[in-house]
């Protein structure tokens, strides 16, 4: 795998780990940062043996602690502009990669952080996160698509109230208003994830793509809409042979072993 300036990737068995890595300036996402986020997970979402990805951050402290400010504050109209459009392209890339994203929020995940979170699947976070979106503070609003994701992962309301008041909630509040699935102990945040992860990287791939496709594509249109698309998502599979494999191997009670065709 390519090497980058502010972030790193490991990987196993098909599970890859990007790690936000300024931990000096709390994992600020700098243009440089951005710009490695989406040559990153261009490369991965070329991979088909790419089953599942964990986005977190580097040290004890944050996920990410927003959009880098230093960077920002002397930007002109058109160049904010440009920063936010390569944020909503890296939503974009890992939203509509073929595999599953989570996000291990492992401290501070405010502004541009909270809002790359938002743009994983799902979310677990350790006890010392806290999430929030205080741009109003900075006198701007969120850029990188929070506007928009946190309304549909928490709620409209509690979104409005979040945006407009800046205020930074912690991980048992994240977890009652779903923001997040569930919390652990700091320690142990990664080996959680990662277990949920490796269990993902073991199911039909084509079938975990075509779930999150198929939720993605069906959250923001008509019901009846959404559903035509599952019942159009559901039968081209059993044109696969992981199909095959999969209920072959449930009927002679075998492990299945998918090979992704
Ligand atoms: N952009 C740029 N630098 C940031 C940053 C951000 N969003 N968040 C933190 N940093 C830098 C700090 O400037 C500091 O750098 P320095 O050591 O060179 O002075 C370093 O990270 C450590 O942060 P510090 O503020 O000293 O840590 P803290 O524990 O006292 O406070 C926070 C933590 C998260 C409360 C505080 O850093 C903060 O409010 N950050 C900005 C949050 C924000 O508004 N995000 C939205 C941006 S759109």
């Amino acid at each position: 795998m390519s090497t980058f300036e502010t972030i790193l990737l490991e990987e196993a068995a098909g599970v890859v780990t990007l790690t936000l890595n300024r931990p000096d300036k709390l994992n600020a996402i700098n243009p440089q940062m951005m710009a490695d986020l989406h040559s990153a997970v261009t490369a991965l979402s070329a991979r088909p043996e790419v089953r599942a990805l964990i986005l977190t951050g580097a040290g004890e402290k944050a996920f990410a602690a927003g959009a880098d400010i230093a960077a920002m504050a002397d930007m002109t109209a058109a160049r904010a502009r440009t920063f936010a459009q390569v944020g909503h392209r890296v939503g974009a890339l890992l939203e509509t990669a073929h595999f599953p994203v989570i996000g291990a929020v492992n401290g501070f995940a405010l502004g541009g952080g909270c809002e790359l979170a938002l743009t994983c699947d799902f979310l677990y976070a350790s006890e010392k996160a806290k999430f929030g979106q205080p741009e109003v503070k900075l006198g701007v609003i969120p850029g990188f698509g929070g506007t928009q994701r946190l309304a549909r992962r928490v709620g409209i309301g509690r979104a409005r109230e979040l945006c407009f008041t800046g205020e930074i909630i912690g991980a048992e509040e994240a977890l009652r208003i779903g923001l997040v699935n569930g919390v652990t102990k700091p320690e142990e945040l990664l080996t959680k994830v990662r277990a949920i992860a490796t269990a993902i990287a073991e199911r039909g791939p084509l079938a975990v793509a075509s779930a999150k496709r198929v939720i993605n594509a069906g959250a923001d249109v008509p019901l009846a809409t959404a559903n035509e698309l599952e019942v159009q998502a559901f039968s081209a599979l059993f044109g696969s042979s992981d199909q095959k494999e999969g209920m072959s191997a449930f009927l002679a009670q075998k492990k299945p072993a998918f090979t992704g065709t």
